[in-house]
């Protein structure tokens, strides 16, 4: 079981559905610490009445941005963080925070990637045109909403659909697939061979819904 930080830039829903996932039993790992990069973010007030410590990190108050991400990687460490949940943090993780923690970086995507990287992925799908769209969990790398998938979960995309409506649909998905992915993390029990993740133990997929969610395969 890890102790992880959640790192955000807004509204701070995911972030909440890890706190009560972990404190509910639902994924096994202690979110310590959440983060973000803008000291507006409703998500930091979201955190402090669970009872998480916050800290801001803005851009603007750093020299460089390698110098902001060594500030954080410290911080990480004094707190005696193993992982990192991105959730909603809108800043391309650099080599700093990435290279202190190789392949221990988490994010949630609203599209089925690599559909839709980037901003607004949900008014990308709709002016597309797709009939499904969905979210992602993924480990984090250099790319842009670019690294190996741990998760998806597909939503239909309706007639009469607007970017909200369809935000909102996807979003209830990514509170459900985000705990899992974390819970699998923090269990050691996800595996990466190339772009590929494998699920070490038959156990972890007890109890998943049927339709609509495509998890990793079992690893050999
Ligand atoms: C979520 O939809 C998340 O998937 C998205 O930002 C939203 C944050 O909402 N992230 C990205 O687009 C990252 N590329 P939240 O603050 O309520 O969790």
């Amino acid at each position: 079981m890890k102790r992880v930080a959640v790192f955000l830039s807004g509204r701070g829903s995911n972030m909440v559905a890890l706190v009560r996932a972990c404190k509910e039993g639902r994924a096994e790992a202690e979110v310590a610490l959440v983060v973000s990069n803008d000291k507006k973010a409703p998500g930091l007030e979201k955190a402090k009445n669970l009872g998480i410590a916050t800290e801001v990190f803005a851009r603007a108050d750093f020299p460089s941005k390698a110098e902001q991400e060594r500030r954080m990687v410290e911080l990480l460490r004094a707190w005696r963080i193993e992982g990192v949940c991105l959730a909603g943090f809108m800043q391309i993780v650099g080599p700093t925070l990435l290279n202190a923690c190789p392949n221990r970086i988490l994010n949630i995507h609203p599209s089925l990637l690599p559909a839709f990287p980037g901003l607004k992925p949900q008014a990308q799908a709709l002016a597309y045109g797709v009939k499904v769209s969905g979210c992602t969990v993924h480990f984090v790398d250099e790319g842009v909403d670019s690294g190996p998938t741990i998760i998806q979960a597909a939503v239909p995309v309706l007639e009469d659909d607007t970017e909200e409506a369809l935000s909102s649909r996807i979003l209830q998905k990514e509170h459900e697939i985000y705990p899992l992915a974390l819970d699998w993390f923090s269990k050691g029990l996800l595996e990466l061979e190339g772009r590929r993740v494998t699920l070490k133990g038959g156990d972890a997929l007890k109890g998943l819904p049927p339709e609509g969610f495509w998890w990793p395969g079992l690893a050999g």
